[in-house]
C-alpha cells in the first residue's frame, strides 16, 4: 500500500463536486491521520447546516465560520482536512493554508462537477439559477486561485482510491520521499 509521512496539515481544495470529503477520508484511512471536513466542522459548531446558515445568517456568517474554524483545525497535529469550496478563495485562510499546511487543488473538469453537485441540493450556491451556469462562472473566478495551491492532482477519472493513490503518489515527491 502506497504511504507518505505528513510533516504538516494537508488540505484539500477545489470547486464543489471535486470530491474534497470522499477522497479525504479515504486518504486519512490509508495514511493512518484523522480526517477532518471544514463544513461539517462548522455545522457542529454553530448547530446548523450550510444550507441554514446561509439562510438564517447569510454568506458573511458562514465565511466568518470558515475562518475562526480553520484557524483552530489548523493548530492540530498532521491530518487530513477537506476545506470547503469558497475557503481557499478567502484571501485570509489562503494565507494561513500557506504557512500551516500543505494544498493540495482536487481539479475535475466540469462535466464531472456538474454530474456530481446534480445529486443534492445541499449548496446554497449553486440552488440560486442554473448549476451550470454557476459552476461555470465559478470556475472561471476561482481557477486562478486554486492554481496557487502547493500541488494539483487529477479528480475526474477512475475510482476514489485511484485518485487516492495519485494524491500520495504527487505527495511523496512533492515531499522528497
Ligand atoms: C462552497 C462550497 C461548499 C460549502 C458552501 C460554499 C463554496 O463546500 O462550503 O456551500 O463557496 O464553494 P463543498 O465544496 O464541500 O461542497
Amino acid at each position: 500500500m502506497n504511504y507518505v509521512t505528513l510533516p504538516k496539515t494537508v488540505v484539500l481544495v477545489g470547486l464543489m463536486g471535486c470530491g474534497k470529503t470522499a477522497i479525504g477520508t479515504r486518504l486519512a484511512k490509508q495514511l493512518g491521520v484523522p480526517f477532518f471536513d471544514l463544513d461539517h466542522e462548522i455545522e457542529k459548531a454553530l448547530g446548523y447546516s450550510v444550507s441554514e446558515i446561509f439562510e438564517r445568517f447569510g454568506e458573511p456568517r458562514f465565511r466568518q465560520a470558515e475562518q475562526d474554524i480553520i484557524i483552530r483545525l489548523l493548530e492540530e497535529k498532521p491530518c487530513i482536512l477537506a476545506s470547503g469550496g469558497g475557503a481557499f478563495i478567502q484571501d485570509e485562510i489562503r494565507k494561513l493554508i500557506k504557512e500551516k499546511a500543505i494544498s493540495v487543488w482536487l481539479n475535475a473538469d466540469f462535466e464531472t462537477l456538474l454530474e456530481r453537485v446534480s445529486r443534492k441540493n445541499t449548496r446554497p450556491l449553486l440552488e440560486q439559477g442554473d448549476k451550470g451556469e454557476i459552476l461555470k462562472g465559478l470556475m472561471e473566478k476561482r481557477y486562478p486561485i486554486y492554481r496557487q495551491a502547493d500541488i494539483a492532482v487529477n479528480s475526474s477519472n477512475g475510482p476514489h482510491t485511484m485518485v487516492v493513490e495519485r494524491v500520495i503518489h504527487t505527495l511523496k515527491h512533492y515531499l522528497g520521499q
